[in-house]
């Protein structure tokens, strides 16, 4: 009799049958009612492309319309880079600021646009924007 038959016939089959069913049906009820992504946000749901509110990033408006290099400065600022991005007493964005970690001690690079030392020496279109608008 082979191994599958003798554990049919010990009723071990149904009982791990029962319990995976169970599992299952279980998984399968929760990804029904869980709950989605929005569902947090209240209000009216919009396509995309007929939303006319605010920016819902919190970014004035008129930074659409302004020259990427305002733009990039705008952001800088808005994500506090330099606060890392800055040794103490030292040029801002030049980094140098030591981050002290269980494994050792690493440095921030300077994401300024110097020619030498500078992140932007490999390619701005790498970047999250044109890091050349810092102010230095
Ligand atoms: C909380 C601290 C912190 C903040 C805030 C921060 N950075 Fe950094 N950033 C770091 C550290 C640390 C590294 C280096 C990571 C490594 O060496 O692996 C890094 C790396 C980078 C690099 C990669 C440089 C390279 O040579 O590859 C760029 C570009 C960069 N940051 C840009 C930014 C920009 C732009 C902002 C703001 C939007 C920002 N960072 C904000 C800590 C920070």
């Amino acid at each position: 009799m082979s191994r599958l038959r003798t554990l049919v016939k010990s009723g071990r089959f149904w009982t791990i049958t029962a319990i995976l069913a169970a599992v299952l049906i279980g998984v399968a009820v929760r990804a029904l009612y869980e709950p989605g992504p929005m569902d947090f946000a209240g209000g009216r749901r919009v396509a995309l492309s007929a939303y006319s509110g605010v920016n819902p990033t919190g970014a004035p408006t008129d930074l659409g319309q302004v020259d990427p290099i305002t733009r990039g400065r705008y952001l800088a600022v808005a994500a506090d880079c330099a606060v890392c991005h800055t040794a103490q007493g030292g040029r801002p964005f030049a980094g140098g600021y030591a981050f002290h970690l269980p494994f050792g001690t690493i440095y921030s690079p300077n994401i300024t646009s110097d020619k030498e030392t500078g992140t932007t020496r490999a390619s701005t279109s790498t970047l999250p924007f044109p890091m050349t608008a810092l102010p230095i």
